[in-house]
């Protein structure tokens, strides 16, 4: 039976749990998409450094384009960051008719529309669902759970590393800069961890969600934004004997005269579900007009649960890719956005 070729660019926190997903579920993988699934080729910055699982060294290559330019490669998953070098290697991958699957939300807040439309005139097929939230199938329910409703806001804790040091410094005293530490020990923060403080990597996901969810298109300068660095441990400890937990709030709601996004930090009732909502992990409300109030709730960063992401939608472009369909998923129905007047 012809294995189905995967290339992968990253063998970093995701990357690393992508490799140990596929080898541990390859049975159960197979039953699914009906071939086996291998590992062709890995893209790395560096080719001495220890690694946590055993990969054959002949698979490594420091140069991304052997990866790109497979010629038995299908599938390219996306899982080593960036933006520019990044989009030019998607984008070449695209116009040669391999599908993607990608967890950088970097990327698909700024480009996602140019690569998504590029996806479609390839017929290709672009998931990514690990860009936000991680664990949660976030992505897949707000393009397929609610396409028969009207989202009006959507709610959230979207970045695992703030929420991590928030809670540790809340109940445990912890000092920002050790959990900060810790969580980039981790692996949950990003590379550069400022994205994560100052709240631009929760920006950039309720970019993706408002998107999605309210079916335009939200660019990154639409999300007013602030981040968790000026919030001290003073301010957790007072909140908390209001009767709060202060959390790293998304909101993205739909009014008449438009749509509005933020992220900031937020005083939230201890007696609400979302300030129970500890440590890495994420949740998001999504309101419908006719569902009413959902809650999804999971691990928002880390190894396993963000390759979960991954290798379901690597299960979903095969299953695509068998049954001849691939593109369709990629067609999102961008209008244009209207903002709320202050925001023009
Ligand atoms: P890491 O920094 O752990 O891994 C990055 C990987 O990419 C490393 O293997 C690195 O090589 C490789 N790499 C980086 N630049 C290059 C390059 N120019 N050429 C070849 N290889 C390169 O990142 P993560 O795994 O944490 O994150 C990867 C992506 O997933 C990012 O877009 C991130 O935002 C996203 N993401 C991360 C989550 C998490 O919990 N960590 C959750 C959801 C999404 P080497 O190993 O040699 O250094
Ligand atoms: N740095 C991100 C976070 C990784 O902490 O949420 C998951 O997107």
């Amino acid at each position: 039976m012809n294995a189905i070729k995967i290339g992968l660019l990253g063998l970093g926190t995701v990357g690393t749990g992508v490799v140990r997903i596929v080898e541990k579920h390859q049975e159960d993988l197979m039953s699914q998409v009906g071939s086996p699934i291998r590992i062709e080729k890995i893209a790395v910055k560096s080719l001495e450094k220890e690694r946590s699982i055993a990969v054959d060294p002949a698979i490594l290559t420091q140069d991304p384009w052997e990866v790109i330019r497979h010629p038995d490669i299908d599938i390219i998953v996306e899982v080593m960051g960036g933006v520019e070098d990044t989009k030019t290697y998607l984008l070449d991958a695209l116009e040669h008719g391999k599908h993607i699957v990608t967890a950088n939300k970097d990327l698909m807040a700024l480009y996602g529309s140019e690569i998504l439309a590029k996806a479609v005139e390839q017929q290709c097929d672009v998931f990514y669902e690990a860009s936000v939230a991680g664990g949660i199938p976030i992505i897949r329910t707000l393009i397929e759970g609610f396409s028969s409703d009207r989202i009006t806001k959507i709610m959230g804790i979207v970045n695992g590393t703030t929420n991590y040091i928030l809670t540790k410094m809340s109940r445990e005293g912890a000092s920002y800069e050790d959990v900060l530490k810790e969580a980039q020990q981790l692996g949950y923060a990003e590379s550069d961890p400022t994205s994560d403080v100052e709240g631009l990597d929760a920006a950039r996901k309720m970019a993706i969600l408002g998107t999605l969810g309210f079916r335009t298109n939200v660019e990154l300068r639409d999300v007013s934004v602030r981040g968790i660095s000026s919030v001290s441990k003073e301010d957790i400890a007072y909140a908390r004997q209001l009767g709060y937990e202060m959390k790293l709030l998304g909101i993205a709601e739909r009014h008449d005269e438009g749509i509005s996004i933020s992220v900031q930090p937020t005083m939230v009732r201890t007696s609400h579900p979302i300030a129970a909502v500890s440590g890495v992990f994420n949740a998001v409300y999504v309101y419908g007009e006719a569902v009413g109030e959902t809650m999804f709730y999971g691990a928002g960063a880390g190894e396993m649960p963000t390759a979960t992401s991954v290798v379901a939608d690597l299960v979903a472009v095969i299953k695509n890719m068998k049954l001849g369909v691939n593109g369709l998923r990629a067609i999102v129905p961008y209008k244009e956005k209207k903002l709320k007047a202050d925001d023009q």
